[in-house]
């Protein structure tokens, strides 16, 4: 085996953030750019030499091009054995399910998760450690700290490796097994959820539902899942094949992009049921007829319902949600005397817990649930878990959560985006909040008493690590609270995100409409922190 080594100067700016290194496809293209990301990777795991190496993505643009190139790398730095799924494919839940079944030595996973794909799109690559889940912030630190010093990097000349066909191959002195991407998360969703009940679900035919795989990764797990091993009719899955621009789309399963789902959800004649799910199929989104899910919620209500799931049917250990996602998962965890975490924003935090066993479910508002079957958000899953709570109670979507507001009050919630902002503006905007905290507890803003304002901060329980600087939090008394953050996964500019959250206890309160019963919170967010005169913007780009 000819390993060449090929001189390199380090690029700036490789620092992954809140979920890997995401950047256009274009900068991915340039001589050297996703070479030196990942020889800083074999550079900092020493245990990938000789060990196992999970690689898939998402199947967007450049997805087979950057595989042909890592597996080369690969080869040439002394990976035992690279399992690859085919074609190239690997949703991020199904890898993470992989490197832990396996007991690999971590993965590599090629995603810009719901951002859109193509030529003049975005491509991302991140690094997930033996017990699947993103790497955590030192490893992270780490690979980027390298990336700054290398000057050279290991490949070898070898023609283009077939990914379609199933089976082993040789790379130099590395085996390829080119894996089928579907089967081993399939079972392990098969063991989780009661199949049975949801084949008879589907079989009465009175059930129907809509998946919007939304052309990507989760096209064929769907159709499997789906169609074939529970029985619904074909056609259940829509846009089930994935393509490397999305079909032109936007793929992020919420109310903005998900619009011809939604749609069938509504009318008397509306879907009992429909869901979506993102680029690398670890979101998803919720719908029934006339109804959606917040994701908030979503969690809340699968934590408390989770023994009709037979994966956990002996209850859950604890719940944690991301600091910007609503409080419903607290009361749930309060009344069900269990520990309830608030971790900064992003999947890895929820790691060491799940590891710790302290927790079994996690979620984020952003469209991500989870639990300890992988350590990865998982769109798929939450899905099944929803078809199997519905099947397992006989109620709809509608009456499953207003029975669970009913019990624990609702957390009425609303993200707006601000995207593509100045980046200077969104900094100063975010330096004006900090400056105002000290003097905001004890004060009015409208009819809202501010109980508490800090800039939010995390020492992990587990490890003892320290995570400053993760948003800015105005809570007010009886729970209501204003966040804002600035995004660490957007490729242009600056994403400011405002997340609002007011809670009801009233049941008979519980029918308003969110964006309605949210606006004098709105107006109070938008006034703090001088939205439109330090952006420009008198209105958000996207509401969910
Ligand atoms: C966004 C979401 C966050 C999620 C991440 C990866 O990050 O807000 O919850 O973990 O995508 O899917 P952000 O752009 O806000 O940094
Ligand atoms: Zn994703």
């Amino acid at each position: 085996m000819d390993v060449k080594i090929v001189a390199t100067r380090p690029f700036d700016g490789q620092r992954p953030g809140t979920s890997g290194l995401r950047k256009k496809v274009k900068v991915f293209q340039q001589p050297h750019y996703l070479e030196n990301f990942v020889q800083a990777i074999f550079d900092t795991r020493a245990d990938l030499a000789g060990g196992v190496l999970v690689l898939g993505g998402d199947g967007r643009y450049y997805n087979r091009q950057a595989i042909r190139i890592i597996l080369r790398m690969a080869a040439a730095n002394g990976v035992g054995k690279a399992l690859v799924g085919q074609g190239g494919i690997l949703s991020t839940p199904a890898a993470s399910c992989v490197i832990r079944k396996y007991e690999t030595q971590g993965g590599i996973i090629l995603s810009a998760s719901h951002n859109p794909g193509g030529p003049d799109e975005d491509f991302g690559i991140k690094f997930n450690t033996p017990n699947g889940g993103p790497a955590p912030e030192a490893v992270s630190e780490a690979i980027y700290e390298r990336t700054g010093k290398l000057d050279s990097y290991r490949t070898l000349e070898t023609p283009d490796l077939d990914l379609d066909h199933i089976g082993a191959v040789r790379l130099g002195e590395m085996t390829v097994e080119i894996i089928d991407p579907v089967a081993d998360y399939a079972d392990l969703m098969e063991s989780l959820f009661d199949f049975a009940a949801i084949r008879r679900l589907f079989a009465d035919g009175t059930f129907r539902m809509r998946f919007d795989a939304m052309h990507a990764v989760t096209g064929p797990y769907a159709v499997e899942l789906l169609e074939r091993r529970l029985g619904a009719p074909a056609g259940t899955v829509m846009n089930g094949v994935p393509l490397e621009d999305f079909g032109q789309g936007h793929p992020d399963p919420n109310l903005a992009h998900a619009k011809e789902l939604v749609a069938m959800t509504k009318g008397a004649d509306g879907l009992d049921f429909a869901a979506a799910s993102d680029g690398d199929g670890d979101r998803n989104m919720i719908l029934g007829r006339n109804f959606f899910v917040t994701p908030s919620d979503s969690l809340a209500v699968l934590a408390a319902n989770a023994r009709q799931a037979p994966g956990y049917k002996d209850g859950i250990a604890g719940i944690a949600r991301s600091m910007p996602t609503s409080q419903a998962a607290d009361r749930v965890a309060e009344a069900l005397g269990l520990e309830c975490f608030e971790t900064p924003t992003g999947w890895k935090f929820f790691g060491n817990l799940l590891d710790a066993g302290r927790i079994t479910l996690c979620g984020e508002e952003s469209f991500g649930t989870g639990s300890d079957h992988v350590r990865e958000k998982d769109g798929l899953w939450a899905v099944l878990f929803w078809i199997n709570l519905l099947a397992a109670r006989k109620l709809s979507v509608a009456e499953l959560v207003k029975e669970h507001w009913q019990r624990f009050g609702r957390n009425y919630y609303t993200r707006h985006d601000y995207e593509a902002v100045d980046a200077q503006a969104a900094a100063d905007l975010m330096d004006h909040l900090r400056r105002l905290l000290p003097g905001l507890p004890g004060t009015r803003l409208g009819d809202y008493q501010v109980e508490y304002a800090d800039d939010f901060a995390y020492t992990d329980p587990i490890d003892g690590s320290r995570s400053e600087g993760q948003g800015v939090r105005v809570g007010f008394q009886g729970g209501s609270r204003i966040v804002y953050r600035l995004s660490g996964t957007g490729t242009q500019g600056a994403t400011l995100r405002v997340y609002l959250e007011f809670f009801e206890a009233d049941a008979a309160r519980h029918d308003q409409e969110t964006q309605e019963a949210m606006r004098p919170l709105i107006l109070i967010a938008r006034e703090l922190a001088q939205i439109e005169t330090r952006t420009g913007r008198a209105e958000p780009d996207v509401i969910t």
